[in-house]
């Protein structure tokens, strides 16, 4: 069987991914610019897997460093997750997120037009649905209307690679639409290790149990939603990863283009999450109201019966475990990959 290239595999759901792919037989190549991940990532995935995948340092947009990959490789599939992924920073370099993310996936499927590699799955992300009139969320349902630059990027990718089925026949892609990504794996020696102030809540919430910031901020508690606090689908991103091995099954059947909502179908809170961290590691976390967010949402979550009839994927772990499983991550590495 062939190698699984795998673009972005040491960030937090490429890592992920790849111990999943590693433990169920697959041999795996990872190429990451490492402009958001760390090269101890890849010890980390050793010491779970007992394997080293290959690992080139390598920017997908340098298409000549990309082609000797493909040369010296028999690769199978590709599973891309590389690209920038902050909200913020899209906004403020709309046309770097542009170039890097768009760019990097033409230069994907040129090469993987040239080598004869036929398979695909695409890390897309929930916000390709902009503001969504309903909840849940259907495979079916429009996109586009995002909000920013960072979603927009997602959304013409998707078209990109619509484009491309349409003229490629013998091409097999799984675009996977994953909802909030959280949790880590059980180990606790992989995880979100974000640059910076995290953005994103979870990070967030393990930074203040640890002790690096002083309360969480809760933007908005004036959401037409349960509490008042915004709601979104929150998956363990170890369940994220199994269903990329479910995806990869999945185009063994040939299907040509197919989507999936990655999430679990259910809506959570801030302050649930919140209250779920706190119960599931006997932990205080103090926060405080603050302003609402430009563009986000009062609530976001996922039908995921599509995965399951086509895949038989589903999410098995819950709120509970990822909130246990983050601060495993956080607590046994305070300051994420780099040294202590
Ligand atoms: C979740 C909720 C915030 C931080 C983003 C991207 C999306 C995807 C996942 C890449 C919201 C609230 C947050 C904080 C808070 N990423 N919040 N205080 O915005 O749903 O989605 O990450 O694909 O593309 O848009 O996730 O974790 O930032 O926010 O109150 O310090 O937590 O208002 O209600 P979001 P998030």
């Amino acid at each position: 069987m062939g190698k699984i290239l795998v673009t972005g595999g040491t960030g937090y759901i490429g890592s992920h991914t790849v111990v999943e792919l590693l433990n169920h037989g697959y041999d795996v190549v990872i190429v990451d610019n490492l402009s958001n991940s760390k090269l101890e990532v890849l010890n980390r995935i050793e010491k779970i897997t007992g394997k080293k995948p290959a690992f080139y340092q390598i920017s997908v947009q340098n298409k000549e460093e990309m082609r000797q990959i493909f040369q010296k490789y028999d690769i199978d599939s590709v599973i891309h997750f590389a690209g920038l992924k902050s909200v913020k920073e899209s906004v403020e370099k709309p046309e770097l997120y542009r170039s890097n993310n768009i760019g990097s996936s033409r230069i994907l499927l040129e090469l993987m037009e040239e080598y004869g590699v036929n398979n695909l799955v695409f890390s897309s992300s929930a916000t390709v649905y902009g503001v969504p009139k309903r909840v849940p969320l259907y495979e079916t349902d429009p996109i586009g209307g995002c909000t920013n630059p960072y979603g927009q990027t997602k959304v013409d990718i998707e078209l990109m690679l619509n484009e491309y089925a349409k003229t490629h026949p013998q091409a097999n892609i799984a675009i996977l639409r994953y909802f909030n990504p959280i949790g880590a794996h059980s180990s606790g020696l992989i995880g979100e290790d974000p640059q910076g102030i995290p953005n994103n809540l979870m990070p967030y919430i393990t930074q203040v149990a640890v002790g690096k910031l002083p309360h969480l901020n809760v933007n908005g508690n004036d959401y037409k939603t349960v509490d008042g606090t915004g709601v979104r689908d929150y998956i363990h991103v170890v369940d994220l990863a199994s269903g990329h091995l479910a995806a990869l099954k999945k185009l063994e059947e040939k299907p040509g283009l197919v989507i999936y909502n990655l999430g679990t179908g259910k809506g959570t809170s801030v302050l649930e999450l919140v209250h779920a961290f706190e119960k599931a590691n006997h932990l205080v976390i103090p926060y405080v109201i603050a302003p609402r967010r430009p563009g986000d949402v009062d609530e976001n979550y996922a039908n995921c019966d599509k995965a399951w009839n086509e895949m038989h994927w589903k999410a098995k772990l819950n709120i509970e475990d990822a909130c246990r499983d983050s601060w495993l991550w956080q607590s046994h590495n305070p300051h994420g990959y780099d040294e202590d």
